[in-house]
């Protein structure tokens, strides 16, 4: 493990929860909050089993809460059995939430569809039934690489009711992507769409899933299931390829759900680590449900009447928790939306908020940054603009949101009504783990707070041992908690070195560093292992330069990070070329090459901001690349330290100019 943490600014302003929301809030006031933190405290497992008993519709109830026979192997209400989409869906027919509206689609042309909680229960059972008439069934693997739409939501929940784990890959990943897990997670089934709409244009999908499957070792796939969402021409296996209508025509609207061990994995989610190829997260059925129900009605403070959206993508770990489950679970009313922030204008998310009188919403810091920008530019579609007096929740998630951020959207975007819940988590943690509560918190901008009840977070030293409050180290959590990843998918050994090294007394290392002030609030300094995130989107350096060097040109490159206005961290790639340095429009060319080279190979997210050729890459004797000297040349800093044990110091100012 390297220490590259650095102190953060420090910063004074104290916002003390709004006294309405200390009265009304679902955990109502610091004592509410001190009350829960010490019964879990008490008794982790009398807490967390009178949570699932009283949260969770459980077809088999669950006699033991936790079993930690085996760590980091940690079983949750390990003899129960439940099924996660019965508990979001069946679990309101009859109810008032029966007829109420699950979900408001906005396609990217404006276009809004709804669907009340009966009619989304109707369409999974009708699609689910059709896939059990083709044979599938619990234990079955599924990718589904789809748009935004109220199918992917279908499609997740389609999976979940037959016991079929799905995996989930965002629409904006390359088809070599797409193979990886297709072969990773031995996929029998592929549920896509002919094409997605971004920003006024169609982006194709299912060639990208043609292409994986013809990489071969995709043999065991079926059928690929398509959703017709633009109607573009698409190639068609026959025999494999189905439409998704045709599969769900004629079919009964019950399909009763199929009950699976609370261990039984509900899905698979990929996200870079620091070496190697994407790990596959595994997640569980039972305790992964009950956390993404409690977050949302702690820390979102879900109410009957919430409008609720949350801007993520449904191919990322915050789409399936914060959209295909917390809120279902919770009856909610959510808002889906097909397009993007800055199309037909940087006033979209505003205007939408306004239209559908949004009352929790909840997006990415690089957003917000991205449309502060834009609305300094253009006043006309400034958030003052906009009737945004509905809003009484404001969330942030994926990546440290710096205090101006933080002001800028407390003020422009809530009104300074709003609180800002800054919400720290990861894919592996399934949910929120550190965050404010609406009617608990007092928010410092720039701070994650504190952690939820249950969440024993804290701040440690290389050896485990605690640092003091002020002082940097590793953030940790200590106990298990029910929606901890549980594995990677195949490969146990790679899950029990990346999250529990030996040396940390079996605590799960988030790899993020942080630091707590004198109150004990957490404050995240960003990743110290060799993970990006640009534009709260993960990547692994070593992903990124395993595509530069598979290029026929490249010899040698090394990918670092370097602090961006926008997006958090831009990509730096340095790359040596078999060939001679190339000079001027060469290098353009060649620069271009190489970016297209990655969008193709992991996809465009992943593409270098700032490529810079050079003839070597700073080496110790040893042949070790000096990436804490990249970092320093990727800033546009000067090295001042001591090079001396630099084999070619001289090519710190080869690789000091951009392209
Ligand atoms: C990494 C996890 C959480 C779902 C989306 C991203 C960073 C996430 C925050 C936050 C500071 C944050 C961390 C973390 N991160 N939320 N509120 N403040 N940093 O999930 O792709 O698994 O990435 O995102 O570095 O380790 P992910």
């Amino acid at each position: 493990m390297s220490t590259q943490i650095k102190s953060v600014l420090v910063e004074n302003r104290v916002f003390p929860a709004f006294p309405e929301l200390v009265k009304t809030a679902n955990i109502a006031g610091m004592e509410a909050y001190k009350a829960l933190v010490a019964e879990a405290q008490a008794s982790p497992e009398g807490f967390w089993g009178r949570l699932a008993k009283e949260n969770l519709n459980w077809t088999t109830p669950f006699t033991q809460v936790l079993d930690e026979s085996n760590p980091p192997f940690y079983k949750w209400f390990g003899d129960g059995e439940l099924n996660v989409s019965e508990n979001c869906l069946d679990r309101h027919l009859g109810t008032p939430t029966e007829h109420k509206t699950a979900i408001i689609f906005e396609a990217d042309n404006g276009d809004v569809t709804q669907v009340t909680y009966r009619e989304l229960y109707n369409r999974v059972c009708e699609f689910a039934n059709g896939l059990k008439a083709l044979g599938y069934k619990k234990g079955d693997r599924a990718i589904i690489y789809l748009p935004m739409s109220i199918e992917a939501v279908v499609a997740m929940h389609v999976c979940v009711r037959l016991g079929i784990t799905h995996s989930v890959v965002f629409g904006g990943f390359s088809s070599k992507s797409i193979h990886e897990r297709l072969v990773d997670v031995g996929a029998s089934l592929v549920i896509t769409a002919d094409e997605q709409m971004r920003g006024g244009k169609a982006i194709t999908l299912k060639p990208a899933v043609d292409e994986a499957i013809s990489m071969g070792g995709c043999e065991a796939v079926r059928h690929v299931v398509v959703y017709k969402r633009t109607g573009g021409a698409v190639n068609w296996t026959e025999g494999r390829d189905l439409w998704m209508h045709d599969v769900a025509k004629g079919q009964s609207a019950d399909c009763p759900a199929v009950p699976v061990n609370a261990e039984h994995p509900l899905f698979i989610l990929y996200t870079s680590g620091s070496t190697g190829k994407p790990k596959g997260v595994q997640h569980s059925s039972a305790g992964y449900l009950l956390w993404a129900m409690l977050t949302v009605k702690w820390a979102f403070d879900a109410k009957p009447s919430d409008v609720y959206w949350c801007t993520a993508d449904v191919g990322w770990i915050t789409g399936h928790t914060y959209i295909a489950y917390g809120p279902l679970a919770n009856g909610l009313t959510q808002v889906m939306f097909e397009g993007v922030p800055t199309y037909p204008n940087a006033g979209r998310f505003w205007e939408m908020i306004q239209r559908h009188k949004v009352t929790v919403f909840y997006t990415a810091p690089t957003a917000i940054r991205s449309l502060t920008k834009a609305s300094e530019a253009q006043p006309d579609v400034h958030p003052r603009k906009y009737d945004l007096s509905s809003l009484r929740l404001i969330g942030s998630v994926g990546e440290p949101i710096n205090p101006e951020a933080w002001m800028w959207y407390f003020k422009e975007v809530g009104g300074e009504r709003c609180p800002v819940l800054d919400t720290w988590w990861q894919t592996e943690t399934g949910g929120h783990m550190i965050t404010p509560l609406p009617g608990v918190t007092p928010l410092k901008p720039g701070s994650c707070t504190l952690p939820l009840p249950g969440i024993e977070a804290a701040i440690v030293d290389e050896a485990g041992g605690d640092v003091e409050n002020g002082m940097g180290g590793f953030l940790v959590v200590k106990r298990p908690w029910p929606a901890m990843i549980r594995n990677i998918w195949g490969d146990p050994e790679r899950f029990k070195k990346s999250y529990f090294p030996p040396e940390l007394k079996g605590y799960y290392l988030a790899g993020d560093g942080a630091q707590r002030d004198a109150d004990g609030y957490f404050w995240i300094m960003g990743r110290v292992d060799d993970v990006l995130n640009v534009s709260g989107h993960r990547l692994g350096t070593m992903e990124v330069e395993s595509a530069l060097v598979s290029h026929p040109l490249v010899a040698e490159a090394a990918v670092v990070g370097r602090p961006d206005d926008t997006t958090g961290e831009a990509i730096v790639a340095f790359v040596v070329l078999k060939r001679d340095l190339p000079e001027g429009d060469e290098a353009v060319q060649v620069a271009k090459q190489l970016r297209d080279w990655v969008a193709k190979e992991i996809g465009p997210i992943a593409k270098p901001k700032d490529i810079r050729f050079g003839e070597n890459l700073p080496k110790t004797r040893s042949g070790k690349i000096m990436r804490r000297l990249l970092r320093i040349v990727a800033k546009g800093e000067e090295v001042t330290q001591d090079v001396s044990t630099l084999e070619n110091p001289a090519i710190l100012t080869q690789l000091s100019k951009s392209v």
